[in-house]
């Protein structure tokens, strides 16, 4: 709330409500201690992708999808299909997408602007299709009610959630945080950034790890209903959650659906 316009409580009343307040946060204090670590999104402190599984990214038919023909988004791109593949786990979505024009950090394929980033929201955990991208000629409904136009949307888009308007800049990589939000805290950390490889020969993709720098992914921090996977959140540790289906056994590879909204034929530009 604006604070010139903010009504403010007579003296007492404020004493009072001040006391409440001053109570009800000890209270807090005392109880919340031990539970407030897993609510605070955490940063990694130590690379982890060593332990994380590598998946090639195939179609619904399990055959390895082509690097080239990932659809690209570019500057006048009013519809992008939003594609998602589930990593490290299943029921763990990432968004993947392709940009014309920009070699973004951590991005691979020919032109380094292939990515993917969770599709898990930092904020409360909305996932995908909720937290989709939005290419440059798209400004979701949701973003123009908190005052995105024409004349002040990035000129590549933004992953933006629309549960409480998260937003996230695609074209940036590991810190993709976008405008600080704008939902509070524990919004203003970056989606965790997938490691990709781009296997030259084969035009293949795989998903190898999250990038180190990233923060732990969003539903990795809740206790305990199965939705954190290890003794230590911070760590990511990967046991526990349910393994994505093998797709060679001998090279120790998993794969990787890549589902897509698109009802057109890859490969396919948008821009
Ligand atoms: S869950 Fe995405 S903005 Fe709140």
């Amino acid at each position: 709330m604006d604070k010139e316009n903010e009504k403010k409580p007579p003296f007492n009343e404020r004493r009072t409500f001040l006391k409440a307040v001053g109570i009800s946060g000890a209270a807090l204090l005392v109880g919340g201690l031990s539970g407030w670590r897993y609510f605070l999104p955490k940063s990694r402190d130590v690379p982890v992708a060593s332990s994380y599984p590598t998946a090639i990214l195939t179609d619904s038919s399990g055959n390895p999808i082509h690097a080239s023909d990932i659809p690209v988004a570019g500057l006048s791109t009013t519809k992008y299909p939003l594609m998602v593949f589930n990593y490290p786990l299943q029921d763990e979505p990432n968004i993947l997408l392709a940009l014309n024009g920009v070699s973004i950090p951590g991005g691979v394929g020919p032109n380094s602007n292939i990515v993917a980033y969770s599709g898990i929201c930092q904020h409360l955990a909305c996932i995908t299709p909720l937290l989709s991208y939005d290419p440059a000629q798209h400004i979701p409904f949701e973003a123009q009610l908190i005052g995105y136009t024409s004349a002040n949307w990035p000129k590549y888009g933004l992953i933006y959630c629309k549960c409480h308007g998260s937003q996230y800049d695609p074209t940036k990589g590991v810190h993709n945080l976008y405008n600080n939000g704008p939902a509070p805290s524990p919004a203003n950390h970056s989606l965790p950034q997938v490691v990709l490889h781009h296997d030259t020969v084969t035009d293949y993709l795989y998903a190898v790890g999250l990038n180190s720098e990233s923060p732990v992914i969003r539903t990795h921090q809740f206790l305990p209903d199965g939705e954190i996977y290890g003794s230590q959140v911070e760590s990511e540790n990967m046991t526990g959650g349910t393994e994505l289906p093998v797709f060679s056994e001998s090279e120790n590879i998993y794969k990787s659906i890549v589902v897509s909204s698109s009802n057109g034929p890859w490969p396919g530009n948008y821009y």
